[in-house]
């Protein structure tokens, strides 16, 4: 087969490019251990009402304008299902899992990540705007997917 010579070099440069994006990951995976938002601590899926804090989740103080927010997502809400943050707060979410995938996204934020049963999913988030947000489950959980929302307030 005939291949032009300016194809043929495009062809090289992308298999190329491939192959540096896919060391970048292995590396940064395997010798950095870099792992998604929702791989960072585990967690037994069969105890998560019996092991703390996730037993009494919540909001916890840490510091003067920072706080904890431990989530429990389940077929089909959240729990709890209304928070109220002080306006300025800058707040750490931790969210796990009962029984199968949720998604745990704030709209207007940039909170927006998996939730997968066996792990903690965490991040964290400053909300320098006063007002109610949504709260809502966005990978498609089953039957009432639709339903399984929540919201924080902020004020
Ligand atoms: Cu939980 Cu969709």
């Amino acid at each position: 087969m005939h291949l032009n010579r300016y194809e043929r070099t495009w062809m090289i440069f992308g298999v190329a490019l491939l192959v540096v994006f896919l060391a970048t990951i292995t590396t940064a995976a395997i010798v950095d251990g870099f792992v998604p938002q929702s791989h960072i601590q585990s967690i037994d899926p069969t105890k998560v009402s019996q092991t703390p804090p996730f037993d009494k989740p919540g909001l916890r103080k840490i510091a003067d304008g920072s706080y904890e927010l431990y989530y429990v997502a389940h077929i089909f809400s959240f729990d709890p299902k209304h928070v109220v943050v002080p306006l300025g707060s800058h707040v750490t979410f931790y969210v796990t899992s009962e029984d199968v995938e949720h998604g745990f996204s704030i709209p207007e934020t940039s909170i927006n990540t998996m939730v997968t049963p066996g792990w903690v999913s965490s991040l964290s988030y400053t909300f320098r705007k006063p007002g109610k947000f949504l709260l809502v489950c966005n990978e498609y959980c089953g039957a009432e997917h639709q339903l399984m929302a929540a919201d924080i307030e902020v004020k």
